[in-house]
């Protein structure tokens, strides 16, 4: 059976910028997870992806496939993606490059440094003129796609934006409550609606012509899609493409907690 996987970072500008990133004196390590390195994008960079999409900072999933957005939150952004007819044509990068540890200081979101390096990526993505449009995922999605309009590339660029609720939102906010879970994704579902809307027009040459369908009151079967192998660095077994809670932070204290990420086989793959 052959294969298909993303080749990495194979040309100029991708190459630098993977070679020369910031390290801890940018991303303070009391608030990001600097010792499991930087993980940069997912999708294409080949100068064929349509719509961009910014995320927030990966988690321990991305830091072991050193790809974004390969979990539940990945798996809910290709579903809107595909609403939009975009099936190959993207790519996603998040506002951070290191896992986020407690918050993230306001200072530190400032930081010229940070911002600077940020502003390299969006550049070499967003002057492509085949980008068509950008959806930023939460509220540091938001301000860096903000922060990079006011650049003088940015303020260049016209683009349709949307910033939508992040994936994982109604999750992180209603705890173990299944009744305010239920709230929250129905707000989560309206929002992105709404982000169908006004983007769909702008959505000039998708992968795949296909009719609106909007969301309903919950997640339905088809709204959460599987992240294509082509997305992920070669020889990554199918487990780790497709299933998720493969990858736990265990430990008896916070630091041991932060010192391991366990990898477990999913169920029925070892026999
Ligand atoms: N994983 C990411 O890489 N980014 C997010 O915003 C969420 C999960």
């Amino acid at each position: 059976m052959s294969h298909s996987f993303d080749p990495g970072y194979v040309a100029e500008p991708f190459l630098g910028l993977c070679a020369d990133y910031p390290e801890a004196d940018v991303y303070p390590t009391d608030q990001f997870r600097c010792e499991w390195g930087p993980i940069f994008h997912r999708g294409r960079l080949d100068g064929s992806a349509r719509v961009l999409v910014i995320g927030q900072d990966p988690a321990q999933h991305e830091t072991i496939v050193r790809r974004i957005l390969v979990g539940e939150a990945g798996r809910r952004v290709q579903g809107l993606l595909y609403k939009l007819g975009i099936t190959r044509s993207y790519v996603l990068i998040n506002a951070y490059l290191y896992s986020v540890h407690g918050s993230v200081k306001a200072a530190t979101r400032r930081s010229p440094a940070l911002i600077a390096y940020r502003h390299r990526w969006l550049d070499a993505l967003l002057l492509d003129p085949r980008v068509e449009a950008v959806i930023a995922l939460g509220q540091a999605a938001d301000e860096a796609w903000h922060f990079w309009k006011e650049t003088p590339a940015g303020t260049a660029r016209n683009l349709a934006y949307a910033a939508v609720t992040h994936p994982t939102q109604p999750e992180s906010s209603a705890g173990n409550d299944r009744a305010k879970l239920a709230a929250a994704t129905q707000k989560l579902l309206a929002n992105w609606n709404e982000a169908l809307q006004a983007l769909a027009p702008h959505i000039l040459n998708p992968d795949l012509a296909t009719p609106l369908v909007a969301y309903g009151e919950r997640w339905a079967d088809g709204d959460r899609v599987p992240i294509p192998e082509f997305d992920f660095p070669a020889g990554l077994p199918a487990w780790m493409r497709e299933n998720d809670g493969w990858a736990r932070r265990v430990g008896a204290n916070p630091l041991a907690k932060r010192r391991n990420i366990t990898v477990t086989v999913s169920k029925g793959v070892v026999k």
